[in-house]
């Protein structure tokens, strides 16, 4: 199987997880892509999806799947995103496609998050895939020399600007061996919105796509 077929199966398999008649929480990215697509399969007994990005929102409302503000929802049951790493513990690395702050946003409301996945995101420590972190333009240089004294190295994402007019610096050579106290220490620093490391709030369950098929894993 190719990585796209796995992901749309792990993606297919999050179906499961949606009750009917609920607001569904969705992600970014090339995987829950697919899941929007079987989503549209069922959108006449779903209410409508709160998004996580631009991208998502212009997909959903293609399918004719009515988007919500997030502020105008009281509960959000289950949210299905992507992820470009995850450990053993559920804790990820995201924002490879720069919408981690809305992501962040709407996995906080959500009472599960479905991390959807091909094998090749699950990982023993986090940090080879370069950690996204989204900052206020006029604060960049303070915050990258700040990430270099953590340990990394940050590279700015050339011409590149969020979904919120930010920026986005990918930082290298990081080995995250406690990511609940590295997410917290990089959103200390003045100037960052949002760091890509989902682990005070990591995944519920795990649809994890393998050659023999999707792996269920629950935290
Ligand atoms: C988007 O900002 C990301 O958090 C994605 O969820 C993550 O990059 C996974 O993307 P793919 O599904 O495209 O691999």
């Amino acid at each position: 199987m190719t990585q796209d077929e796995l992901k749309k199966a792990a993606a297919h398999a999050a179906l499961d997880y949606i009750t009917e008649g609920t607001i569904v929480g969705v992600g970014t990215g090339s995987t829950v892509n697919h899941f929007i697509d079987a989503l549209a399969g069922m959108r006449e007994r779903i209410r409508g999806a709160v998004s996580s990005s631009e991208a998502s929102s212009a997909r959903l409302r293609a399918h004719g799947i009515d988007v919500f503000d997030l502020n105008s929802i009281d509960t959000l049951p289950v949210y299905v995103d992507g992820a470009d790493e995850i450990d053993a513990g559920f804790a990820m690395i995201k924002g490879g496609g720069g919408a981690l702050t809305r992501e962040k946003i709407v996995a906080a409301v959500a009472e599960r998050f479905v991390c959807i996945c091909d094998a090749s995101k699950r990982v023993d420590v986090l940090g080879r895939f370069p950690l996204p972190v989204e900052v206020i333009p006029m604060a960049s240089s303070h915050v990258a020399r700040a990430l270099r004294r953590l340990g990394g190295e940050p590279r700015m994402r050339e011409g590149f600007v969020t979904d919120n007019g930010n920026l986005i610096l990918d930082v290298h050579g990081l080995s995250i061996d406690t990511p609940i106290e590295m997410e917290a220490r990089i959103n200390q620093i003045v100037g960052v919105v949002t760091n890509g490391l989902f682990a005070e709030r990591g995944a519920d369950i795990l649809l994890l796509a393998t050659a023999g098929g999707v792996e269920r894993y629950v935290r």
